[in-house]
C-alpha cells in the first residue's frame, strides 16, 4: 500500500519504518529540514533499539523515503498518517496546531480519495476538527473529493518502540465509515496474523482510549510514590510492599515501582490534557488531578533528602548524576525527573557532573549555556570531585557498580538512589550513607 506519514519523531519514524518493513511504500514528511536531511543520509536522529537498521535497510530498498515536500506527501499516500507532536499548551490542553495544519495541507493538495489517520495523541473530538479542516480547504478550492478520518492511537513505549509496533497487544481503530475501517484492517493484516488484535470502535472512544491507558499507568506510578512517601514516614520498606502486592494477579508488577516521578513526552502532557478536557465538559477529574499533583511533588523528593543530608547548604558542592533520560533505553529527556533535580541543585549553588549512556548529546544541547552542568563521557568520570552520587535512571550499567571504587572516588560516601536499585543493608555495611525512595531513609 502507499502510505504517507506526517511527522518523523518517535512515533512517525517507527510507524514508517515498520510499515515499510512489511512491504509498503512509505513516504515520511517532516517540516524539520535538518531532520529530513539526516534521515535521507541514513542517519537516525533518535535512539531506539532496532530502528536504525530497519530505516537503513528499507531506505536502501526504496520502500522508505523522506521529504519536506508537503505536496508530494499528500499525493503519495492513499493512507495518510498524522503523527506530529501535540505538546501541552499553557493551560495544559493539547496544542493541536500541528495536527490541524497537516489536515489543512491535506485538504489543500489532495486530488483523490484519502484515508486520514490520527496517530498523534489527540483529545476527544479532534477527528471532527480534522474533518472540518480538510472540508474547509476543499470548499475553498471549490472541489468535492471523498475522504475518511480514522483514529488509530499509538501505544508503543519509547525504548521498545519497534518491538511494540511489530507485536502490538492491540490495535485500536476508531472510525465512522466502513471504507476507513477496511483500509486499516488491510494495512495491519501482517501484524495481526496470529490472532485478530484490532479493536473497532467509534472515533471518540478511540481518542479517549489512548488517554485512559496513559492515565491508568500514571495513576499506578503516583499511587506507588504516595505509598513510598508514607512508607518513609512509617518506617516501612516500599520494596517489600511492592513484592507483597505485585504477586496478587489482580494487581501485578507493572508500573508499581516507586521512584522520582514519571516524565517523558507522554504521561505528563496526557494527564494534563485529560484534566483540561474534563474541565471543558464541566467535570472535575479529582483522581487525575491528584495523580499530577503527586507527580510534581515526587520530582522533588530526592532533592529534599539530599538537601537535608547536607544541612541545606549545597553552595559549591558537586554531585555526580547517573541517568538523564526519563527512562532507560531512550535518549528522550522531555519532562525527565533529572531536569527538575538539576534545576533544583544548580539553583542551590551546586555543580552537577552528569552522565547518561544515550542522552548525553541531548543533555549537552539542553545545558549548553549552563556552566554548572558538565556532561561526562562515562560514569566513572562523572564521580571525579563529587560529594555524592545521585542515580536517576535505572540503566543496566548502573545496577551493579563497583561500590569499593565508588567509595574511594567520592569525596563523601553518600548515594541518593531515585530508583531503589541497591541493597540498603549492604551499602550501609560498606560505610555509605544511602537514601532511596520509600525505604525509611
Ligand atoms: N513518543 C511516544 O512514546 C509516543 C507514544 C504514543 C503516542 N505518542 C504521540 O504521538 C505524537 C507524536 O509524538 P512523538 O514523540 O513522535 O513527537 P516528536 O516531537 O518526536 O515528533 C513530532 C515530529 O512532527 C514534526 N512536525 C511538526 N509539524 C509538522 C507538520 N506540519 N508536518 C510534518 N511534520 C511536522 C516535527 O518536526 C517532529 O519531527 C504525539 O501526539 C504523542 O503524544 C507518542
Amino acid at each position: 500500500m502507499k502510505i504517507s506519514i506526517f511527522g518523523t519523531g518517535y512515533v512517525g519514524l517507527v510507524t514508517g519504518a515498520c510499515f515499510a518493513e512489511m512491504g509498503n511504500e512509505v513516504l515520511c514528511v517532516d517540516v524539520d529540514a535538518d531532520k529530513v536531511a539526516k534521515l535521507q543520509a541514513g542517519e537516525v536522529p533518535i535512539f531506539e533499539p532496532g530502528l536504525e537498521n530497519m530505516v537503513r535497510s528499507n531506505a536502501a530498498l526504496g520502500q522508505l523515503r523522506f521529504t519536506t515536500d508537503i505536496l508530494a506527501g499528500v499525493e503519495h499516500g492513499d493512507i495518510i498518517f498524522i503523527a506530529v507532536g501535540t505538546p501541552s499548551d499553557e493551560d495544559g490542553s493539547a496544542d493541536l496546531q500541528y495536527v490541524l495544519s497537516v489536515a489543512s495541507s491535506i485538504g489543500e493538495h489532495m486530488s483523490g480519495e484519502k484515508v486520514i489517520v490520527d496517530k498523534s495523541t489527540v483529545p476527544v473530538g479532534t477527528a471532527d476538527q480534522v474533518r472540518q479542516a480538510v472540508s474547509a480547504a476543499l470548499t475553498e478550492r471549490g472541489v468535492s473529493i471523498p475522504f475518511h478520518v480514522v483514529s488509530n492511537p499509538e501505544f508503543l513505549k519509547e525504548g521498545a518502540a519497534v518491538a511494540d509496533f511489530m507485536k502490538p497487544d492491540r490495535i485500536v481503530v476508531g472510525t465512522s465509515t466502513e471504507n476507513g475501517a477496511r483500509m486499516l484492517e488491510q494495512l495491519y493484516a501482517p501484524f495481526n496474523r496470529n490472532h485478530d488484535k484490532i479493536v473497532h470502535m467509534d472515533l471518540r472512544s478511540a481518542e479517549l482510549t489512548k488517554y485512559a491507558a496513559n492515565v491508568m499507568l500514571a495513576t499506578r506510578i503516583s499511587l506507588m510514590n504516595e505509598l513510598a512517601n508514607l512508607a518513609d514516614l512509617l518506617g516501612a520498606d516500599i520494596e517489600a510492599v511492592r513484592r507483597g502486592i505485585g504477586m496478587d494477579p489482580r494487581i501485578g508488577y507493572h508500573f508499581i515501582y516507586a521512584g522520582t516521578g514519571y516524565g517523558g513526552s507522554c504521561f505528563p502532557k496526557d494527564v494534563k490534557a485529560l484534566i483540561h478536557t474534563a474541565q471543558e465538559v464541566g467535570y472535575e477529574a479529582r483522581i487525575i488531578s491528584g495523580v499530577e499533583a503527586v507527580n510534581a511533588d515526587q520530582k522533588r523528593v530526592l532533592f529534599d533528602k539530599l538537601s537535608n543530608h547536607f544541612a541545606h547548604d549545597l553552595q559549591g558542592r558537586t554531585f555526580a548524576m547517573w541517568g538523564l533520560a526519563f527512562k532507560p533505553n531512550t535518549d528522550d529527556m522531555r519532562e525527565a525527573p533529572s531536569r527538575t533535580l538539576i534545576d533544583l541543585l544548580t539553583a542551590a549553588g551546586a555543580q552537577v557532573r552528569a552522565y547518561d549512556p544515550e542522552a548525553n548529546e541531548e543533555a549537552q544541547r539542553i545545558y549548553a549555556d549552563n556552566s554548572a552542568v558538565e556532561v561526562c563521557t562515562n560514569r566513572t568520570a562523572s564521580l571525579t570531585g563529587a560529594d555524592g552520587l545521585i542515580v536517576v535512571t535505572e540503566w543496566n550499567e548502573f545496577r551493579s557498580p563497583d561500590f569499593v571504587e565508588l567509595k574511594n572516588t567520592l569525596n563523601t560516601p553518600v548515594i541518593f538512589d531515585g530508583r531503589n536499585l541497591y541493597d540498603p543493608d549492604y551499602l550501609r555495611q560498606l560505610g555509605f550513607s544511602y537514601y532511596a525512595i520509600g525505604r525509611s531513609a
